[in-house]
């Protein structure tokens, strides 16, 4: 989906909207700044106006990267995730009641909006894919590299493996259902990483890339 970019800046100066530019106050700050913790004391909305901050995710040693916001973008302090300042950033910042006033008086808000938390959903889905599916992921292309090592043929500077097994007995080898399997390895050929043959032969053009 592409979101056109509405400049909610310039949205603001519109005349009728003085009330609610009034209520927005500029903040500065510095590069590599922290700039909100998650569910931050005051429930603000923000305007990036000048900048760019990081919108992430942070529990013990981990931490995911949710959107990286710019000029234009919005965001607000009610979330669990962190915001930080990647360069100096000037923020616009009104507390979201005020915001939930007027916010039907500005469609491109909604737009902006959706906009933001289209990236939000995008980055979301990326992370959740990863942490459910790495791991069968990286036991697939194990049982593949095995396979290649007994008995791959080469085959145009790849290799290719027989299998010579059902979707099934493939899945419960590497320890996954017959779904997962399936949208694993068509997500893998997708990108150019193997070639599903049919009758469990599988063509790997490059090992050293699918590794
Ligand atoms: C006037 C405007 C807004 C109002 C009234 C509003 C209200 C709310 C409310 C009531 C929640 C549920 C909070 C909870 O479960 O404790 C929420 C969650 C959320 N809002 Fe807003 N919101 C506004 C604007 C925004 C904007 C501009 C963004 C970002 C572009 C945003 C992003 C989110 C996100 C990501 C959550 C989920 C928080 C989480 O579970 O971590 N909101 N909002």
């Amino acid at each position: 989906m592409i979101h056109t970019r509405i400049d909610i800046l310039a949205e603001l100066q519109k005349p009728g909207l003085e009330e609610l530019a009034k209520s927005f106050q500029a903040r500065t700050y510095a590069r590599k700044t922290q700039i909100f913790l998650p569910n931050h004391e005051q429930d603000l909305i923000f305007i990036v106006s000048s900048g760019r901050t990081r919108i992430y995710l942070a529990y013990e040693d981990k931490e995911f990267t949710l959107a990286i916001l710019e000029r234009g973008d919005v965001y607000s302090t009610h979330t669990r995730a962190y915001v930080y300042a990647l360069e100096e950033t000037t923020l616009l910042c009104a507390p979201t009641s005020q915001v939930r006033k007027h916010m039907l008086r500005i469609p491109e808000f909604t737009g902006t909006m959706v906009r933001v938390l289209s990236e939000l959903l995008k980055h979301s889905i990326s992370i959740i894919d990863d942490l459910a599916f790495r791991d069968v992921q990286s036991r697939i292309v194990r049982f593949m590299r095995f396979v290649s090592k007994q008995s791959g043929v080469a085959e145009a500077g790849g290799v290719l493996l027989n299998l010579g097994l059902t979707t099934e007995e493939f899945a419960s080898l590497v320890g996954t259902t017959r779904q997962t399997l399936s949208t694993m390895l068509n997500s893998l050929e997708r990108d150019g990483l193997i070639e599903l043959r049919g009758r469990g032969a599988i063509f790997i053009p490059d090992a050293a890339a699918l590794e």
